[in-house]
């Protein structure tokens, strides 16, 4: 049984229950950021970390079908894991946790990490995780909410209506100026693509902390959560350099 100390709970059975093909507003900016860095080569890598059910790299798959894509799944969960390999048959999948030391043992020209960094404490240790595990002139694309001042966010919440109800992890905040200061040790290339929700989503009456939008003078479809929070994803896009031979 694997630590689950840097996991929450509660994505086990959020994601068991959202169909496979219902793909998020965000993976769909991410599918094309790979379209478009894979636009000369016919075949490529693909390890998606922090998979859950597998609705990212199915959304790859049937985005991409002229495309060879070896793909991987990685997560703390096996239930969530074993959905995915039910609908993609020849995807790989590695149960374990980003935050343990060599949880990746390959090598891939991409690697996601989609929605999942806010549930870690410390940014460096799953970052570097993944960062060693990619090709050269490969890329690592995260989306997260990211801060733009210079200030880190933890956060802990809890339902009150479960009693007893006990703190969830979820919905940190690091600054883009720390990650920032981190990629320049890294022979890397880097952009933010900010990412903004098209359109308006009304609240989920049983689940408060499911982002919904409301109107803003700079934003028309501003994200907010139950815990107050505004909600500003983007994706942090890291192309890892060729070494000169
Ligand atoms: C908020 S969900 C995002 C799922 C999916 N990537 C998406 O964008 O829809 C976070 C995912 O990370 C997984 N996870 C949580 N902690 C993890 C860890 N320490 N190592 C690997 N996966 C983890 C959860 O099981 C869950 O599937």
């Amino acid at each position: 049984m694997l630590p689950v100390t840097s996991s929450r709970n509660i994505d086990k059975n959020i994601y068991c229950n959202i169909p496979i093909d219902n793909p998020k507003e965000i993976h769909k900016k991410v599918v094309s950021l790979i379209r478009d860095h894979f636009s000369d080569q016919q075949e490529f890598s693909c390890l998606d970390a922090g998979c859950a059910q597998g609705s990212f790299l199915y959304l790859l798959k049937n985005s991409l079908p002229d495309k060879q894509i070896h793909m991987t799944g990685l997560d703390i969960h096996k239930e969530l894991l074993n959905i995915l390999k039910e609908n993609i048959k020849e995807a790989i999948t590695i149960e374990a946790s980003l935050t343990e030391k060599n949880c990746i043992k390959s090598t891939y020209d991409a690697i996601t990490c989609l929605g999942t960094f806010s549930i870690f404490d410390d940014f460096k240790e799953p970052f570097e995780n993944l960062y060693s595990s990619v090709n050269e002139g490969g890329i690592l694309l995260i989306t997260s909410e990211f801060n733009t001042f210079p200030i880190d966010v933890i956060m802990r919440y809890r339902d009150v209506r479960n009693s007893p109800s006990s703190w969830e992890k979820g919905w940190n905040i690091f600054s883009k100026v720390g990650i920032e200061n981190l990629l320049s040790s890294h022979e890397a290339d880097f952009e933010w693509v900010d990412f903004k929700m098209p359109f308006a989503r009304a609240p989920h009456q049983e689940d408060p902390m499911r982002t919904w939008t409301i109107q803003t003078n700079e934003n028309s479809f501003q994200q907010v959560n139950g815990a107050g929070q505004l909600v500003n994803q983007s994706i942090l896009k890291v192309t890892k350099k060729r070494s000169k031979i």
